[in-house]
């Protein structure tokens, strides 16, 4: 039986078709063909996108909510467009509670700095992870420091998913925020975010969820989930960089102060007091990165074109064949074996140090990340300096994981 008899029906996605909607992927690396396998680093970009984005450039372009003439009329229409098509797109009640942020890490801080510094206390406490990205990291040991509250950390277990009584025993009646990420992007752990969401909730907690992983892979439902906030970015939605998205419940963002001041986000100013428009104007100062949410509303389109469950059935079933290829070659070792998986595979290999490993995996055409990935705490977990990570996108296929593993098995020699 040839590899790919034994793969798992791929659910209607092919990814030999969508490999031609990346324009990126005709071109050659080393000489080589490329094999794209670091989407959770950002995701490459389809035609439809690259092309509302030109479309919006050639076409459209002037600035939004500051003109009465046509073209910056269009242009807000578009912008505005776009913000009810990531609404739907996430299970949002209302547009209005989808803010344009630059990114995940924008999102996050944004909560860290408007949401909580003004109202944590010393005593009180914020509940992360041991495999959060630096972005859910970062921002809460500041907001701790400027408050006096106090951060901590919910262990996880080697196969890097949470250890629930550990979880359980850190809830408590001074947990203020729980910070969580959906999907690692070190591991590929997927957390059971409803559930951790509502033994917080109960505790009186706010909850915040990192998506930046999640999205791209699976269906999100953000109310579902039961999550206060959820921040995403675009680029590894294959929408472009820059732009992103923080969603958070309405009357949450109403009772928030805007963390930059500027045009678009006030109702009214004077020299003795200014009045603030009401969200998410008053999360957007200045001139948003209006071809970014363009591209992002397209970066929508497609993956719905597509369906968000046969996304997550494609990749899950890649990721199932990529882990039991990789299981079978002698000397690699691999980091994590959660529960339940998305996106991303980690790595590492006997006797090759992981940045060797990635730089001889390019010179064959396989662009894999290697390094800690902005979360150096599962890295201390691990004991170990870096991992191989290879993530996927809905062009992959059984193809690229034979490539993968084919420059493994080489690279292993090579060093040996
Ligand atoms: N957070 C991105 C990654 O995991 C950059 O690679």
């Amino acid at each position: 039986m040839s590899r790919k008899a034994e793969i798992p029906a791929q659910a209607g996605l092919d990814p030999a078709e969508l490999r031609r909607d990346f324009p990126i992927l005709e071109r050659q690396v080393h000489d080589r063909p490329l094999v794209y396998l670091d989407s959770a680093a950002s995701s490459q970009k389809p035609r439809p996108v690259l092309d509302a984005v030109q479309r919006y450039y050639t076409h459209h372009h002037s600035n939004v909510h500051r003109g009465v003439h046509e073209l910056s009329v269009e242009a807000t229409d578009l912008y505005e467009r776009s913000r009810e098509r990531v609404a739907a797109f996430i299970g949002a009640e209302s547009a209005r509670e989808c803010v344009f942020v630059r990114g995940t890490t924008e999102g996050l801080n944004l909560v860290a700095q408007a949401w909580a510094r003004p109202r944590l206390e010393p005593g009180d406490e914020v509940l992360v992870t041991e495999m959060e990205h630096h972005s859910n990291i970062v921002p809460w040991q500041q907001v701790c420091r400027q408050t006096g509250a106090e951060l901590r950390v919910a262990p996880m277990d080697d196969a890097g998913d949470l250890l629930a009584d550990e979880f359980e025993a850190l809830i408590g009646p001074r947990t203020r925020v729980l910070a969580i990420t959906q999907v690692s992007n070190a591991l590929g752990t997927v957390n059971p975010v409803a559930e951790l969401a509502q033994r917080a909730r109960a505790a009186g907690a706010v909850v915040v969820v990192d998506g930046a992983q999640a999205v791209p892979h699976r269906p999100v439902d953000v109310r579902t989930l039961g999550a206060d906030f959820y921040a995403f970015s675009g680029h590894k939605m294959y929408a472009p960089t820059g732009i992103g998205v923080l969603w958070g419940r309405l009357e949450l963002l109403e009772s928030m102060d805007p963390w930059e001041g500027g045009g678009s986000m006030i109702r009214s100013v004077t020299f003795e007091e200014t009045l603030f428009a009401p969200p998410p104007a008053r999360f957007e100062a200045g001139t948003p990165h209006i071809a970014g949410c363009v591209g992002l509303g397209a970066a929508v389109e497609y993956l719905e074109g597509l369906g968000m469950d046969a996304v997550r059935a494609h990749e899950e079933a890649l990721l199932e064949y990529c882990v039991k290829e990789l299981q079978a070659i002698p000397g690699l070792n691999l980091i994590g074996r959660p529960a339940q998986r998305a996106g991303a595979v980690s790595f590492t290999a006997d006797g090759v140090h992981p940045h060797d490993l990635g730089t001889f995996l390019d010179r064959e055409g396989v662009a894999v990340r290697v390094g800690h990935h902005c979360a150096q705490p599962v890295m201390k977990h691990y004991d170990i300096p870096a991992t191989a990570r290879a993530s996927f996108g809905v062009h992959n296929g059984p193809d690229d994981v034979d490539a993968l593993c084919r420059s493994i098995r080489g690279a292993l020699e090579f060093f040996a």
